[in-house]
This record gives C-alpha cells, structure tokens and sequence, in this order.
C-alpha cells in the first residue's frame, strides 16, 4: 500500500519511535524511506551573543548528520536501505517540500520532540504538519 514514506527525526525518544515504526513499514510493504532533518537557519540577530551565525548552523548541522546516522545506522540493521536529506529552513516546510520531491506517500513521525512537553496534546511541529499535509501522517506512540 505505501511505496515510498518520509520520516522527519530530531533524535528524540518520540521520534525514535517514529523511525522504528518507518523501518518495520518500509521492510513490510518493501517501501523506499527517507529520513529528513530540518536545521533552522538562525536570523542575523543572533549574532549579537558573540555566536557567529555559521557556527550555530554549523553545529547543528553536525547534529543533524549524527541524528541521521543514527536512524541510518537502525535501518541499516534491520536490512532496510533509507536515504537521508539535512535541509535547512522550518520543520513543516521541509517536509511537505521533501513529500512532494520524492513523491511519498506517507508521513510517519513522533508525537513530540526534543524540546516538548508530555502533557501537550501533540509537537508543535507534528500539529503544523498534520493541518498542512495533503498526504496522510501517521504519528507514532511511544507511551508503551
Ligand atoms: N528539526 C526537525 N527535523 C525533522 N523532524 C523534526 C524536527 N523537529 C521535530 N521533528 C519531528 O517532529 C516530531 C515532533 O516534534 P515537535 O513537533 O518538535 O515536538 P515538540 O514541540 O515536543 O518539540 C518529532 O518526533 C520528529 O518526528
Ligand atoms: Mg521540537
């Protein structure tokens, strides 16, 4: 049924979840999978800390690549072969792009993030994806 699924990781525990769920479906519909990172692309304000603006980017673009090897490294694991992509600009926005790009038919993430909060009903960036996606989003569990 699903030929191609998108996985956006942000190597939370949610989205671990998330990436588990993606490798089982990619091995059980011998779908193609794509593990994609948004990094946020600082605005020039932040350069008034002493941070450079390239340094931020770069640092968590070398974060990026390490939470894409790591879903890499599970795909890999478990006989699945992944492609990843590190982008830069809004979570959402990559994603939809990305769906688009690489003509997949499913979205698989988690719940929540690295920086979110367990009472709140779902991410910010979950939410934003769901209202804006024309492809079905398939949200992970990660409570069990
Ligand atoms: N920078 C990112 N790049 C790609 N995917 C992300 C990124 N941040 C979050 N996600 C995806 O969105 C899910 C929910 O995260 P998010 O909406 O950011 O939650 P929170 O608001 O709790 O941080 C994650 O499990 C992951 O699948
Ligand atoms: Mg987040």
């Amino acid at each position: 049924m699903f030929t191609s699924i998108l996985t956006p990781v942000d190597g939370s525990p949610p989205s671990d979840a998330a990436v588990k769920l993606a490798i089982a479906m990619a091995k059980a519909y011998k779908a193609k999978l794509l593990f994609l990172h948004a990094v946020a692309i600082p605005l020039p304000v932040h350069d008034a800390g002493g941070f450079a603006r390239e340094q931020i980017v770069q640092e968590e673009q070398t974060r990026g690549d390490a939470i894409l090897g790591e879903a890499m490294k599970l795909a890999k694991d478990a006989g699945v072969a992944a492609q990843t992509q590190l982008v830069g600009g809004s979570v959402s926005e990559a994603v939809l792009t990305a769906a688009d790009e690489h003509a997949c038919d499913v979205i698989v993430m988690g719940t929540h993030g690295r920086t979110g909060i367990a009472r709140a009903v779902l991410g910010s960036k979950t939410a934003d994806v769901i209202a804006r996606s024309p492809l079905p989003v398939l949200v992970a569990p990660h409570l069990s």
